[in-house]
């Protein structure tokens, strides 16, 4: 009796197993809806539809049980076998297992009675209530057709003191027309410019710490004035023309950005990165005209870090700018690798092509000649741009070789392929290409630098 009294309480869940009876909306899928997508799929979000009631999701059953199947939603593209992220959407398997036995078995609504709590969200914003909140000073407009350059818009922060950047977010005036923001930060200058020249890219001197990183041969930095073809002469290059807002000359380094589906970067408890007090923000730009002349002005929101953080986190690219993908190639492979000239900690990594790029690889080969694949992205996808943030950020000590791979597929068999007759460059715009890797990372032997306005 003992053994039949145990099957028929199936309807309980057995720890470790899916349970037996058909979960309902109320009790078991709501609470994983609202834990791993409703962040996106509410009102007023980067998602098509709502998944917040019963109603809301009914419709959308069977392509529910497709994507997550599929592994398609959440949005995930790194290989489990490499590498442990913080920021991993995926469902484990009892949460799949649950959301497939719903929907397989007529996805019943259950008892209303079980709904969790309605998740609030407590701002317009995905980070939560921001600290600060800077905006473009004007609706800049966007013609409905024809190829924009790069646009940069100047903002000053009005910063009396040093904040430190625990996490940011942007949201797009237009969303419908940008294609990414990178916001950089430019803080004030020294009130007597040194007069040294500035030393050379790579050089070393006896006051100064090693380069950071060293750039292989082959490793080619970003190509200016290079617009897609072969880089042109300075005397060819476009005129800027009445409605253009070019470049500062001065830009300082990154401090936020959005790229699709990459809107927010929340840094790990005791680690930030310093907005310099009176820093001007400059928003660079990439507007893609979609058919209908619009406005934008973008935003940028930061929470601050209530101190002083033990560690300060700086962002560096590895890219390589000497790319040339001939028309047709179905698999072309572009490399990048750097030294690391100091002791360093890597956070996180973000992989950037535009619509050829297919597939991305990094590994890293330690001093002792140990050899990792940190991170691996099979099924790249232009639509779902990721920072992935290491779950244990790794050490990378002075000497570390970091190699980057990137394929692309410029034949007809990449159906987001705009035009498989052409060779592809480095280039700004989305038909162009890019092989650019952000990294954000610390200085072991220099955690936190010294404060704004003592030197630079
Ligand atoms: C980071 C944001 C994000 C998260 C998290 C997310 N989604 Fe999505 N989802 C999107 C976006 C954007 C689209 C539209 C683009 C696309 O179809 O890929 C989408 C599309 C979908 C679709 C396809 C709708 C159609 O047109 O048929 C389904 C189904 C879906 N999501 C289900 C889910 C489920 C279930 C979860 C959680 C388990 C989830 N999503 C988590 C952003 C998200």
């Amino acid at each position: 009796m003992v053994g039949l009294a145990y099957t028929s309480v199936g309807a309980q869940p057995q720890s470790g197993r899916a349970p037996a009876a058909t979960p309902t909306f109320s009790k078991d899928v709501a609470p994983i809806l609202y834990k791993n997508c409703t962040n996106c799929h509410r009102p007023g979000e980067v998602a098509p539809m709502s998944l917040l009631t019963f109603k809301d999701a009914r419709p959308w059953v069977k392509s529910i049980a497709t994507r997550v199947t599929a592994g398609t939603m959440p949005p995930w593209h790194a290989d489990p076998a490499h590498g442990e992220f913080l920021n991993d959407r995926r469902l484990s398997d009892r949460e799949k297992a649950t959301i497939l036995a719903w929907a397989n078995g007529g996805a019943p609504e259950g008892n209303a009675a079980d709904m969790p709590a309605t998740p609030t969200y407590s701002s317009e914003w995905l980070l939560g209530q921001p600290d600060a909140v800077f905006a473009m000073q004007e609706d800049y407009p966007i013609p409905a057709a024809g190829t924009v350059a790069y646009q940069y818009f100047e903002v000053p922060t009005n910063l009396t003191e040093d904040k430190w950047i625990q996490a940011m977010e942007v949201r797009a005036g237009d969303p419908a027309i940008l294609h990414h923001v990178i916001v950089y930060a430019r803080a004030p200058m020294p009130a007597r410019p040194s007069q040294a020249a500035p030393p050379a890219a790579g050089a070393t001197s006896p006051q100064r710490p090693a380069p950071l990183f060293q750039f292989a041969e082959g490793t080619t930095r970003i190509p200016a004035g290079q617009t897609g073809g072969p880089p042109l002469p300075p005397e060819e290059r476009k005129a800027p023309g009445p409605n253009d807002r070019p470049a500062p000359r001065q830009m300082g380094p990154p401090v936020g950005g959005f790229a699709p589906g990459q809107f927010t970067r929340v840094y790990q408890d005791g680690t930030a990165l310093k907005l310099a007090a009176g820093s001007t923000l400059i928003f660079q730009m990439h507007y893609t005209p979609n058919g209908k002349a619009t406005t934008d002005r973008t935003r940028i929101a930061f929470k601050y870090a209530p101190r002083k953080p033990q560690t300060e986190v700086h962002i560096a690219s590895l890219v390589n700018g000497g790319l040339h993908i001939p028309a047709g190639a179905p698999a072309h492979r572009v490399d990048a690798e750097m030294t690391i000239g100091q002791d360093i900690t890597m956070w996180s990594m973000l992989p950037h092509t535009h619509v050829r790029g297919i597939r991305w690889e990094y590994e890293v080969t330690y001093p002792d000649g140990r050899t990792d694949a940190v991170l691996s992205v099979p099924k790249y996808d232009f639509n779902w741009q990721t920072d992935y943030v290491f779950k244990q950020p790794l050490k990378m000590p002075k000497g570390t070789r970091l190699h980057a791979t990137a394929w692309y597929d410029n034949s007809a068999a990449n159906k987001s392929n705009p035009d498989v007759t052409k060779d592809v460059w480095w280039g700004d715009q989305t038909w162009e290409e890019m092989m650019y890797t952000g990294l954000t990372f610390s200085i072991d032997a220099m955690p936190v630098t010294p404060t704004a306005g003592q030197e630079k």
